[in-house]
């Protein structure tokens, strides 16, 4: 169910509850089932992201060096909390605990790719340099668009 999942996720772009039915549907379990899976790792989505995706690490190596004035930093910068998409889908903001890039704290992942030493300067310098992605598709599978 994992490796499905993912390959939804990357196709689509999230997992809303149309998919978590088909999946289940296809492999004959509990709408539960897939829910709990998709809800249990929180690289899952379960809406549409913005076209930049900035997740900014919280964990404690990263916090002893500054990651939560990076934090509070993006969320004046983009107005919105992590967990949050901004109104014009143009940036989603995400905490994460453990980029696995503790050394080069404050870290931070935009549009996936890596970065360290991450703070509020460094973060916009970042943004300025990103392309945004392609917008997650409107309809979600079984719909018609
Ligand atoms: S604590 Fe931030 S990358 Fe590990």
């Amino acid at each position: 169910m994992l490796v499905i999942l993912q390959d939804l996720h990357d196709q689509l772009g999230y997992i809303d509850s149309t998919v978590v039915e088909l999946v289940a549907g296809e492999l004959n379990i509990s709408r539960a089932d897939v829910h709990g899976v998709v809800t249990f790792y929180t690289d899952f989505r379960t809406e549409p992201a913005g076209g930049v995706s900035v997740r900014l690490c919280r964990a404690e190596a990263c916090k002893s060096v500054g990651a939560e004035r990076v934090v509070e930093h993006a969320q004046q910068v983009f107005g919105v909390q992590v967990g949050q998409t901004t109104p014009d889908g143009s940036v989603t903001l995400d905490q994460v605990f453990c980029l696995g890039n503790c050394a080069l704290g404050p870290a931070a992942q935009v549009n996936g790719k890596m970065y360290g030493r991450v703070d509020s300067d460094r973060l916009v310098e970042i943004l300025a340099t990103t392309e945004t992605a392609d917008p997650a598709p409107a309809t979600s599978p079984g719909e018609s668009s």
